[in-house]
């Protein structure tokens, strides 16, 4: 199985991007092609894992690279893994009522099975927003 994760900035050419649209293709699309991972985005950045049989991954991070909802996408990490790490497909957005220390704890039990590497990367990239 491959796991995938990369990191990527709204396209500011592309206006608002709701997270919504987003969610309802990805949760369709990845049911079909048994893909699951997380999503985490902050209203500027987006930090997906993708998880699931290798083909299937692959081409759904091409059609993902070519989005123009987002721009600058770095590949952080491909693994092939023995099993999922992330779970089911969720999406971790911090709504402006929820408490940093609350979204905090949230992104960390997201990620409490993954490697301490791509634990460390989803931690650091929520934690940036008490610097912002
Ligand atoms: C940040 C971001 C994450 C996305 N995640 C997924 C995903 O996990 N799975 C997926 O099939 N499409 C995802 N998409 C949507 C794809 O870019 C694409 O619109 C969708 O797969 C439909 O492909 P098509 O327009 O070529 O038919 C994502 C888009 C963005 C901007």
């Amino acid at each position: 199985m491959l796991q995938l994760v990369y990191v990527s900035s709204v396209n500011p050419a592309a206006g608002s991007v709701a997270p919504e649209p987003i969610l309802q293709v990805s949760r369709r699309l990845n049911a079909r092609d048994d893909i699951t991972g997380l999503l985490y985005s902050d209203g500027r950045r987006f930090l997906q894992a993708l998880e699931g049989p290798e083909e299937a991954v692959e081409a759904a991070f091409a059609r993902i690279e070519a989005d123009p909802r987002h721009r600058a996408i770095v590949l952080l990490s491909r693994r092939i893994v023995d099993r999922r790490e992330f779970g089911d497909w969720m999406m971790a957005h911090r709504t402006t009522a929820e408490d940093l220390d609350e979204f905090l704890h949230r992104i960390r039990t997201l990620v409490a099975r993954a490697s301490p590497e791509i634990r460390a990367t989803f931690e650091g990239f929520a934690e940036l927003r008490r610097a912002a």
